[in-house]
């Protein structure tokens, strides 16, 4: 893509997120620092730790970069970062970090918050990072693998990165629909769209059994401007698979530690966020569904330099707050019980920020061997914390033999469901567009259900 392409995407997405800063949460919304666990710089060294033994960065005024950082990221990963550490948020979107500043004022957390565009070649990122994270933001890019490229140019040797990419396969009924809201004119710009757009996507789950269980999922979405725009709405999404991110991942120098499995759909596999799965057995999971969740990889630059030691004490306002609501949702967790929760809290707690928490084989005698795995697999627990070498080996193992497929509803007709058919018609009268459009959106209806 030539430099002039490039740069009216980023002017579109630019505009885009400047009318709609993400994720527009209220500034004195009271936000739950917890559930950022897995996101700073000590996590993603403590996965190093894990790996190899030692941390591959030592003590002192580590410079951490969210790149990307919308309106409330900076406030919320800085919560994880210790107070030596200095943290530096760029954004293309002024109104974003307008608000990014107000937080680090209210939090009294000095931060680096910068206008920039990460594809200018111009730009200049500062001194190199210890951490990054680019979540969520790397696939709005005009070329994606050149920026993730531009960002480990940026990082130390030894330093980590946690970047979140969409899994496109998951997404392809979205951009089906996404491409029917174009097809009817409708737009973020013009009043009053949005709230046509949400009540036709409540048609949607209520008349398409195959997409109602995934918009129904979206309730929190649909909900907020900024976050149905960032979906439906958006003005670059590169369309790209496992494969691409890859490569552009190890064209950018940089390995993989492990991949988050948020959404427990790997569990026939090894701990993927000790082990990363191998490409075709992810691939097969991506392209029948099995595995639908983003890609969130944490990385390393790999460094023959001396490793060092990275101890902090854990903040007292993480101590206070209960254990993430992350660990608890699961089958196999949900019966845990508050103690054991808020042991393995504490425990995690001292292991994040000071390097090692006391041998937790004890604990663990009284746990079921699939909360162990679960809680392992969310990070909240490592083999590094057992001394018993089979409850190491339980950790790293796959929790199943095997994982079924989705099974998908069937997919219905527009000329079966009038309801629908008519309100599609209604919003093309509306906006003066013309009726013969309705083969197209057909056509489109029909693919988004043929997942
Ligand atoms: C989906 S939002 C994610 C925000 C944040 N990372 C989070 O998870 O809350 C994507 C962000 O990337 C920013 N962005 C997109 N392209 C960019 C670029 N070329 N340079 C800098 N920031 C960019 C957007 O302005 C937007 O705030």
């Amino acid at each position: 893509m030539n430099e002039n392409a490039a740069q009216s995407i980023n002017l579109a997405v630019q505009s885009m997120y400047e009318a709609f800063p993400y994720p527009n949460y209220g500034l004195l919304l009271p936000l739950r620092w917890q559930e950022a666990y897995a996101s700073g710089s000590l996590f993603a060294q403590r996965l190093v730790q894990q790996e190899t033994g030692l941390t591959s960065l030592g003590q002192g005024a580590g410079r951490i970069l969210i790149a990307g950082c919308g309106d409330v990221q900076a406030a919320i990963i800085s919560r994880w970062e210790p107070r030596a550490h200095r943290v530096a948020g760029v954004d293309l979107s002024r109104p974003s970090l307008r608000k990014a500043r107000l937080r680090s004022l209210l939090l009294l957390r000095p931060m680096d918050l910068k206008v920039l565009n990460l594809e200018d070649p111009s730009a200049d990122l500062g001194q190199p990072y210890f951490h990054i994270d680019a979540y969520g933001m790397l696939h709005h890019l005009a070329n994606p693998s050149q920026g993730l490229q531009t960002l480990s140019h940026s990082l130390l040797p030894g330093g980590t990165m946690r970047i979140m990419v969409y899994n496109s396969r998951a997404r392809q009924w979205m951009f089906q629909i996404s491409r029917v809201l174009a097809l009817l004119g409708l737009s973020p710009y013009q009043p009053g769209d949005l709230r046509q757009t949400a009540q036709l996507l409540k048609t949607l789950a209520r008349t398409l059994p195959a997409l109602q269980e995934r918009i129904e999922g979206m309730q929190g979405i649909i909900q907020e401007p900024a976050r149905l725009v960032d979906a439906f709405f958006h003005e670059r999404e590169a369309r790209l698979g496992l494969d691409y991110w890859l490569k552009a991942i190890d064209a950018a120098g940089l390995s993989i530690l492990g991949l988050m499995d948020r959404y427990a759909e790997l569990d026939d596999m090894p701990n993927p966020l000790l082990e990363m799965p191998t490409q075709d057995k992810l691939q097969a999971r991506i392209d029948d569904l099995r595995f639908e969740n983003n890609l969130e990889f944490y990385l390393y630059k790999k460094s023959s330099g001396e490793a060092g030691t990275l101890s902090y004490p854990a903040p007292l306002s993480l101590r206070r707050r209960l254990p993430p609501l992350a660990w608890q949702r699961y089958a196999e967790t949900r019966k845990l019980g508050r103690l054991k929760l808020w042991q393995l809290w504490q425990a995690f707690l001292t292991r994040n920020f000071q390097g090692q928490s006391a041998f937790l084989d004890r604990w663990a005698l009284r746990v079921e061997h699939p909360s162990l795995q679960r809680l392992s697999r969310l990070g909240a627990l490592f083999p590094d914390q057992l001394q018993s070498r089979e409850l190491k080996k339980v950790l790293h193992a796959p929790m199943q033999t095997f994982m079924e497929t989705p099974t998908l509803a069937r997919a219905r007709a527009l000329t079966d469901i009038p309801e629908l058919q008519k309100q599609l018609e209604r919003i093309l009268i509306e906006k003066k567009l013309p009726l013969a459009r309705m083969n197209l959106i057909r056509e489109r209806l029909w693919r988004a259900q043929n997942l």
